[in-house]
């Protein structure tokens, strides 16, 4: 194996921040951000680093900044973020999702550091802009873009659009609440983006609450490197999903799923001794 080698197989190095943000002061800002999916983020965003991909990061949906801060904190030389939001505008706020506050967004980044200047801050509905108006102030394409604004299927799809105009071939998008029952919509924006508007943003990997897309081709180098960064304790399997390769994970919160994601399980599955026990345990740890 050579040094290359070895590099692109160890799991990226996160910065000592970094990780103190995942594992515990993320806590200190209000949001909406599980441990798992930060360390998702986070994964994605220093495999970027370390693959040479480089662009602006950010999102549409910043609420207090619990999730634009984690993505500043990986900021590489040169690079700069954008924070999209109606921030004092909340009568645009439709499905009333978050309360965006630019002043507790501002004095959360002084908090943790960031320069005012490396964070473009547009106050705007997403659905009065377009990428190049992101573009011009954040100075490049981006490599990172978390759609977390307007929970309604048109707004979910707008900002996806804005999102695919601007993201680098390779880029991340990551988007908020598919799979929560609360915002039905938001899975009807992203299928719409899909499969009527001809959006080309595709899931590799689905975490508690987010949804990792990329283009069609880019997921597997992502996925592999989730993989082998992710305990495997969060770990439920790899299916499929609108016909590409995901990989899903799932933080552990009750004994049943501790008990499902457990490295013995997964043996236990591929095991005849498993497969013949399987209705038993199913009657067992029924959810
Ligand atoms: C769920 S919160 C975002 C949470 C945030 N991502 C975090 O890390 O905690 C949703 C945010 O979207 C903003 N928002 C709602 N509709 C919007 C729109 N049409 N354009 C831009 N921002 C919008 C709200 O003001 C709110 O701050």
């Amino acid at each position: 194996m050579t040094a290359t080698d070895r590099t692109q197989s160890a799991p990226p190095a996160l910065p000592e921040q970094v990780v103190r943000y995942v594992d515990r002061s993320q806590r200190s800002v209000d949001g909406w951000l599980s441990p798992l999916d930060a360390r998702l983020v986070a994964l994605v965003s220093a495999a970027q680093a370390g693959w040479g991909i480089t662009g602006t990061l950010g999102e549409i949906g910043v609420h207090h900044g619990r999730l634009l801060i984690l993505m500043a904190l990986g900021l590489q030389p040169g690079e700069r973020a954008f924070a999209v939001d109606i921030f004092g505008e909340q009568e645009l706020n439709v499905d009333r999702s978050g309360e965006g506050d630019e002043g507790k967004f501002r004095a959360n980044l002084a908090r943790f550091g960031i320069p005012a200047d490396r964070v473009a801050i547009l106050q705007a509905s997403s659905l009065e802009i377009r990428w190049p108006d992101i573009e011009r102030q954040a100075g490049a394409r981006s490599r990172l873009f978390s759609i977390d604004g307007g929970h309604t299927a048109h707004i979910t799809a707008n900002d996806l659009a804005i999102a695919d105009a601007g993201l680098l071939e390779d880029g991340v998008a990551v988007l908020d609440d598919y799979f929560n029952p609360e915002f039905p919509e938001v899975s009807q924006g992203m299928c719409q983006h899909r499969l009527v508007d001809g959006g080309r943003l595709v899931p590799f990997a689905i975490g508690d609450n987010k949804l990792l897309l990329t283009r069609p081709g880019q997921g597997e180098r992502y996925r592999a490197m989730l993989e082998r960064s992710v305990p495997s304790r969060f770990l439920v399997r790899p299916t499929e999903m609108f016909g590409q390769p995901v990989i899903v994970f799932r933080t552990p919160r009750r004994l049943v799923h501790r008990i499902r994601q457990s490295e013995l399980a997964r043996r236990l599955r591929d095991h005849p001794i498993g497969r013949a026990l399987k209705p038993l345990i199913r009657r067992l740890v029924r959810e």
